[in-house]
């Protein structure tokens, strides 16, 4: 099944007076910055075999990049292991040109602002107001309450929830309580977004927009790195896509492409 983007996309707030400074359009050159470099990183869960085997990834600043691969392939795994949930086993992780793996206990705040992630369970606290999940991404940084509240405000507008910053999280549908988490992730201003799956509990036309609203907020100079297995995303944009497989990670040329909408196509007929 293809998607028709166009019928389900709809615009969301992109607030004039943003503070949400518009970065510096990407370097598509080949001396680009990279804001992400992965050298010879091994990971292993089992002690035999590898999840991860001598991934080597770089990824620019400004970049969208797709990760897919089969269920268990180690999508999620790779993203853990830059925003520190695990640490490798060898080789290392630059994160803006600091091992993640190295960075001390006064470090993390560095990356807990320049980090968003975004899971496939939303993770929100749904007794909490929309307005309360949002300001803990600040609160934890000690940002003043008077600044909270303008930005909590301004990133709710952002991911298409303004004004409902008073509402129960709880009650929110699954396409809105997504874009609160997404609010959350970006209310620091992060350099790199870390999605995982975030689609994956979505129906296919809210896939399509919540797909959108990533690309809206790449586009304002974020990048973004989007792990999913679902075939129609990946072929609805057309962004560089790497695929996880048996532990490698391989670059995807045209071919994988075709062979995505092929197996596609075989789903859905
Ligand atoms: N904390 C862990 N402890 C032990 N094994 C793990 C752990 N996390 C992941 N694994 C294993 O690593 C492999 C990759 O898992 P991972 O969750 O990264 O896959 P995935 O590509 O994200 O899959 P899915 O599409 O189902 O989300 C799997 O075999 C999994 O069982
Ligand atoms: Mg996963």
């Amino acid at each position: 099944m293809t998607l028709a983007r166009e019928s389900t996309t709809r615009s969301v707030g992109r607030g004039s007076t943003s503070f949400f400074r518009q970065r510096e359009r990407p370097d598509s050159s080949k001396h680009a910055k990279p804001i992400l470099v992965m050298e010879e990183v091994y990971k292993y869960f089992r002690r035999d075999v590898p999840t991860l085997k001598n991934v080597n990834l770089k990824i620019n600043r400004g970049e969208f990049v797709f990760v897919t691969g089969p269920s268990g392939a180690g999508k999620s795994t790779l993203l853990q292991l830059i925003y520190r949930k695990h640490t490798v086993d060898s080789g290392r992780i630059l994160f803006s040109g600091r091992d993640v793996a190295r960075l001390t206990k006064s470090s993390i705040p560095f990356l807990r602002r320049n980090l968003g992630v975004i899971f496939q369970d939303f993770k929100i606290i749904s007794h909490w107001s929309t307005f309360e999940n949002v300001a803990v991404a600040l609160e934890i940084l000690s940002i003043p309450k008077r600044l909270i509240r303008s930005r909590v405000a301004e990133a709710l507008d952002r991911v298409g929830l303004a004004g409902r910053g008073n509402e129960h999280a709880g009650d929110l549908s699954g396409g809105e309580q997504q874009r609160v988490a997404i609010a959350r992730a970006i209310v620091t201003e992060p350099a790199l977004l870390l999605a995982d799956e975030p689609t994956g509990n979505l129906d296919p036309g809210l896939s399509i927009d919540i797909l959108t609203l990533f690309e809206e907020i790449h586009e304002a100079g974020t990048t973004v790195i989007f792990a999913t297995h679902d075939h129609s995303l990946l072929q609805a944009a057309p962004h560089r896509l790497v695929m996880i497989d048996d532990g490698h990670v391989i670059e995807a040329s045209q071919g994988l492409r075709a062979w995505a909408a092929r197996t596609q196509s075989m789903v859905a007929s």
